[in-house]
């Protein structure tokens, strides 16, 4: 079967946060949108067609978890994670990001330590501090180039009185694919500090060849309190129709997230997001690995360009994810210069690192998820203004 992701997909006009949100962002619409992690690309036919026979029917009451989404989860975390899943460990949550905050409070009380592990994806410091919980960071370390977890700081953090970890899995913003001895170290520092961990897998089949992802909850022991966040939304370009799952073995920590989620009624979904996270699953590997192909040429293109033609930003090819982690440091600019810069004279709209809390000063995060085209024309605008 034949995808082409470099057909033009118009999105402006379509409410969609990264080209309509542009003015209210960047100041300004006339920036190439490099930013929000949602991809420029056409969803797959199976995926627009389960949409289109549940528009068909004109009724949109409201609506059960299918049988069949429950399989569809199941055999794609066995297909593709070799993980057995068990139908009474799944929960639906509406979005990832509510799963983040819900887990904050389930298992910290207010002024308790939450761990989070910077630069990470910003969602997870609101997560802690909007409900009064306390940040604990835990910087990742750059080590010739490549991100670690700083184990030895972890622990210190741990005995803190921290109660829970929040985990991105592989990493945003950095494109770490933690391997299974990583993930094992963190399972034993839980273990003896008994901390729960939430393990943000939502980028878990966007990994580049040659990598493999090791999903935390197969690595786990009865006992171990895993809560693993997953949704089809980042992997399938749908994440506007918000539907996630949180796939929880443990009886106790499975009641306490449901327990947040009932505490607002928010058991429901709607009957189009149901039918799209089934299709994708079931339906959706080729148009996966096909992705997968594209957007490893367009991150190889990327590093190469950038190494050649302007080797004063650094880039560390990401092991997954469709953003690149910039390193502009030795561009010598201040992060409002660096934001300016790239705005004002490279026309690109891309997320500062700043964002991302410590270690994200100096570094820009752009989303390749997009026509390489685009790609190819934001290096060489940038290019050329640092020629100037
Ligand atoms: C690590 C991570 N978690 C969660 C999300 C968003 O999840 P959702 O849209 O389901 O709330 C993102 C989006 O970029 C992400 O990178």
């Amino acid at each position: 079967m034949r995808f082409n992701f470099d057909q033009l997909v118009i999105r402006e006009n379509t409410h969609s946060v990264k080209f309509d949100g542009r003015q209210q962002y960047f100041g300004t619409t006339d920036v190439s949108p490099l930013w929000v992690a949602d991809m420029d690309f056409a969803v797959p036919e199976c995926v627009t067609r389960a949409l289109q026979e549940r528009v068909n029917h004109p009724v949109f009451g409201y609506t059960l978890y299918p049988d069949s989404i429950y399989q569809a989860i199941i055999d794609w975390f066995q297909r593709r994670h070799q993980w057995a899943i068990e139908r009474d460990w799944i929960v639906f949550a509406p979005g990832v990001v509510p799963s983040l905050f819900a887990a904050a409070k389930a298992f910290a009380q207010e002024g308790e330590g939450v761990i989070v592990q910077s630069p990470v994806y910003f969602p997870f410091f609101s997560a802690v501090t909007t409900n009064n919980r306390k940040l604990i960071n835990n910087p990742l370390r750059a080590n010739n180039g490549r991100y670690e977890i700083d184990f030895e700081h972890l622990e210190v953090c741990a005995q803190q009185g921290a109660k829970l970890l929040m985990l991105c899995t592989p990493h945003n913003p950095v494109g770490r694919v933690w391997d299974e001895a990583e993930l094992q170290q963190l399972l034993q520092i839980s273990r003896r500090y008994n901390l729960t961990i939430l393990s943000d897998d939502i980028h878990c089949d966007l990994i580049y060849s040659g990598v493999k992802h090791t999903m935390l909850g197969r690595l786990a022991l009865p006992g171990d309190k895993i809560i693993t966040t997953i949704a089809p939304n980042k992997s399938f370009n749908i994440p506007g129709l918000g539907l996630s799952a949180l796939i929880i073995p443990n009886a106790a920590e499975r009641n306490a997230m449901k327990q947040q989620f009932e505490s607002l009624h928010l058991g429901n979904y709607n009957p189009l997001s149901i039918a799209a996270f089934e299709a994708a699953y079931c339906g959706g590997d080729q148009w996966l690995a096909a992705l997968m192909r594209y957007l490893e040429a367009t991150r190889d293109f990327a590093a190469d360009f950038i190494a050649r033609e302007i080797p004063q930003i650094k880039l560390i090819k990401p092991e997954a994810t469709y953003l690149l982690w910039l390193d502009c440091r030795d561009l010598g600019m201040s992060d409002t210069e660096l934001r300016d810069f790239f705005i004002k004279k490279c026309q690109i709209g891309m997320n500062p690192g700043t964002v991302f809390g410590e270690g994200g000063s100096g570094f820009m995060r752009m989303n390749i998820g997009t026509r390489r085209a685009v790609i190819v024309d934001a290096l060489q605008r940038i290019k050329i203004a640092l020629g100037d």
